[in-house]
């Protein structure tokens, strides 16, 4: 008997489960499309290796994640003491908070260098626009997670640190008490607030992954741009993702899992703040309220300008002037690397990255209030005067045929 409906699906007897799954859910052929025979160029450096170890990490955060929560009490008179319990009570437990620990900081660092990546070599240009938006989506989602994360062990840092979110929430005219209010759930940090950031982390955790996922299909429909920011035009341009690609990737991970198991087995303490060892004490202000490495260039924004106000807008101005640079942008060329005074210009806004991040240390007191000024100036500047300007200061490039021609001449 012949079922109609199923006429013009292939993969009967004798073709193998792989066939007859991949008639019905093409799942094995659209790896192979994806990950197997992708065309890939062919000069990939080593920054092109950071988006796959984000990947793992992330999938090692989710895990290990797991994990700690199972064991955590999310209530300001429990989340400390359920801490120091996974800790030194759980068997493998300080194993699996380092790893997660280390891993954030980690995960925040190759964010950055990602980032970094992107704006140096104009893989945010058309037509990978919805890549680059994507990717700036992730970069906040990761932002509040950690932030909720760090919330999470009640220590004095933990406290404090959502102390002073919540104030600078409260210093938006007209609706900032209204919605510090909101988010903590009361007028000071809580057990509701504890709660709240519980929930936020362990949901955007796993958004994130999601749009991972479509962060990677856009990557899939445009293909990865490369050092030279020539798109492939030949086929000897390009290489097959299996077996060029997974090795290169896999070389990356190794060196990164080494760095990994370094700083959690030789450093476990490395990347905990002293402070945060000591419980949550309401009536206790720490000497000194600083955050966690990855946000210390915000919070020298937010320190570097004199109104509360102000210094929150830079902070949130900073990123999302990031989600206009496909548009700011007027250079047709796309890489750096033929764009002298724009590689002079990231070198510069790496550099104010870098010293607003030491303003955050120093909490821009004395000369560190002029640098934090001047740094703030200029990260703003390469957005809004840089790049518009960029299409008149490159006229005249001319850029090598395709990638090919152009390692050929030595580019
Ligand atoms: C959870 C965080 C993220 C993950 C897991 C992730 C993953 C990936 C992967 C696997 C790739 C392909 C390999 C590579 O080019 O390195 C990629 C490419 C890319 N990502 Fe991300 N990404 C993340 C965050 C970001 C962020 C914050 C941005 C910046 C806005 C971004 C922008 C891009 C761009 C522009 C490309 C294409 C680069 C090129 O081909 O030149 N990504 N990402």
């Amino acid at each position: 008997m012949t079922d109609a409906g199923s006429g013009d699906v292939t993969g009967g007897k004798g073709e193998g489960a792989a066939a007859w799954l991949d008639a019905r859910l093409p799942v094995v052929s659209g790896f192979r499309q994806e990950y197997i025979d992708y065309p890939t160029p062919r000069n990939l450096n080593g920054l092109w290796n950071f988006g796959a170890i984000l990947t793992v990490v992330l999938l090692v955060m989710l895990a290990t994640g797991i994990f700690l929560a199972v064991n955590y009490t999310p209530t300001a008179a429990g989340a400390f003491a359920s801490v120091e319990a996974i800790e030194r009570q759980l068997p493998s437990g300080w194993l699996l908070r380092s790893i997660h620990v280390t891993g954030a900081s980690l995960f925040l660092a190759a964010l950055y260098v990602h980032l970094f990546r992107g704006l140096y070599y104009g893989s945010y240009k058309r037509p990978r626009e919805v890549l680059w938006l994507t990717g700036l989506l992730l970069l906040v989602m990761v932002m509040f997670t950690a932030f909720a994360g760090y919330v999470l062990p009640w220590g004095q840092m933990s406290y404090w640190g959502a102390d002073v979110a919540g104030k600078a929430v409260d210093a938006i005219p007209g609706i900032g008490p209204w919605l510090e209010h909101f988010l903590q759930g009361g007028d000071a940090p809580g057990d509701v607030s504890l709660h709240r950031f519980f929930v936020l982390h362990f949901v955007l955790a796993f958004a994130v992954l999601g749009v991972v996922v479509l962060h990677v299909a856009a990557l899939h429909v445009t293909g990865s741009n490369n050092p030279l920011g020539i798109e492939p035009k030949e086929p000897r341009d390009t290489l097959t993702f299996h077996p060029y690609y997974t090795s290169k990737d896999a070389v990356g991970l190794i060196l990164f899992a080494l760095l990994f198991a370094v700083l959690v087995f030789f450093l476990p303490n490395l990347m905990f703040e002293a402070e945060n060892f000591r419980p949550a004490n309401p009536l206790h202000t720490p000497a000194d309220i600083e955050p966690e490495w990855y946000f210390l260039p915000f919070y020298g924004m937010l320190q570097s300008v004199p109104s509360k106000f102000g210094g929150l807008l830079a902070a949130v101005g900073s990123i999302l002037v990031l989600f206009l640079v496909p548009w700011l942008d007027t250079s047709p060329i796309r890489s750096a690397r033929f764009r002298p005074v724009y590689r002079v210009g990231m070198v510069a806004l790496v550099a104010s990255f870098v010293l607003l991040g030491l303003v955050g240390r120093h909490h821009a007191e004395g000369g560190w209030m002029i640098v934090g000024r001047v740094a703030l100036a200029y990260y703003f500047a390469h957005f809004l005067v840089l790049l518009p300007l960029s299409k008149r200061l490159e006229r005249g490039v001319i850029l090598p045929r395709s990638i090919s021609s152009g390692l050929d001449a030595g580019a």
